[in-house]
């Protein structure tokens, strides 16, 4: 058995530093330990924390560089295990289907399950900067799990070095012009999915629930945290469904304030085809109908 690799020391809490950069002539580095520096066109004042500097600055960064992306969208649930990446995957295809350039993006870094789904599981991003995702069915993807050897390998990320990875992977990372890039975030209110909540700056959440009353409440902990964050809850998928969505989805959808967007139906071929790597609505003509209902209530 292969040991695990441990993260070294991380730096302190925000501290989105810039010491593993490669080859970046981003002129805002050059501020970065001056308190009076440009930061995304705001001007701080005198001693303002340098970390708080390079924060803001690599979200600046960020966002230059997903400046040619229409759309970002996350797709969240506190709990883990509800579907989001079944969620993610069969949303941003189903997009792809109707004519919009997608991207995919797995920010869930600690778990990274996109490769697996899409049965790519050894494609690996070249290891050059700028860093260029995969393409997959006319889909560009890109996963950290693109970058590390050995999958099977646990590497134990820190929860600071997560939030720095996520935002180095970011401005690192050129999407190109795309309509939609679909956001598979990781579960969880903690320090991880709220920095890439905040790093991406999105445009709208997907809350994904299932019908059992604990996957209510915890919906509406990750739906208020997320409109906590700014971004409109663009609504609530109700997967594992029986068909009708329950009394706990709809009390989600009506304490979020926002709109059901549509049910996927519990269904062992959902679970049969993740495991072969397959994806569901170009396989399935049953399953795409619900997604295509989903999708055209997002368009909406
Ligand atoms: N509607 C469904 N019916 C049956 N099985 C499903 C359904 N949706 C997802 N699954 C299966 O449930 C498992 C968990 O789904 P998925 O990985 O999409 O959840 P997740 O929320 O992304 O999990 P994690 O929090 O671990 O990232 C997978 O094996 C998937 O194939
Ligand atoms: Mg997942």
């Amino acid at each position: 058995m292969a040991e695990p690799s441990v993260q070294p020391e991380a730096p302190p809490q925000g501290q989105v530093g810039h010491e593993h950069h490669h080859g970046h002539d981003h002129t805002a580095h050059q501020h970065d330990h001056h308190a009076h520096a440009e930061a995304g066109g705001a001007t701080l004042p005198p001693g303002a924390h340098p970390s708080f500097m390079r924060t803001i600055q690599q979200r600046q960064r960020v966002k230059e560089k997903l400046s040619n992306v229409k759309h970002k969208i996350g797709v969240y649930s506190a709990k883990g295990g509800v579907g989001k990446t079944t969620v993610a995957i069969n949303v941003a295809y189903t997009l792809k289907q109707k004519g919009f350039k997608v991207g995919l993006l797995d920010a869930d870094i600690d778990c990274p399950n996109i490769t697996m789904f899409l049965g790519m599981d050894d494609a690996k991003m070249e290891p050059v900067i700028p860093l260029k995702p995969l393409e997959k069915d006319g889909i560009v993807v890109a996963s950290t799990a693109m970058l590390v050897d050995e999958l099977k390998r646990p590497i134990i990320w820190r929860g600071p070095i997560v939030a720095k990875m996520i935002g180095d992977f970011l401005e690192n990372t050129d999407w190109g012009e795309l309509d939609y890039l679909v956001i598979d975030l990781p579960p969880g209110t903690s320090d991880s999915p709220l920095t890439i909540m905040q790093v991406l700056s999105l445009d709208g959440f997907i809350i994904v629930t299932n019908p059992q009353k604990i996957a209510g409440i915890n919906s509406i902990r990750s739906g208020l945290m997320a409109k906590r964050l700014g971004a409109p809850v663009l609504g609530v998928v109700e997967n594992m469904s029986s068909g009708q969505p329950s009394d706990k989805t709809m009390e989600v959808v009506k304490t979020l304030d926002t709109v059901l967007l549509g049910t996927v139906a519990r269904d062992g071929k959902i679970a049969e085809m993740t495991d072969r790597g397959r994806t569901h609505v170009l396989e399935d003509a049953g399953i795409s109908r619900q997604f295509q209902a989903i999708v055209d209530k997002i368009l909406d």
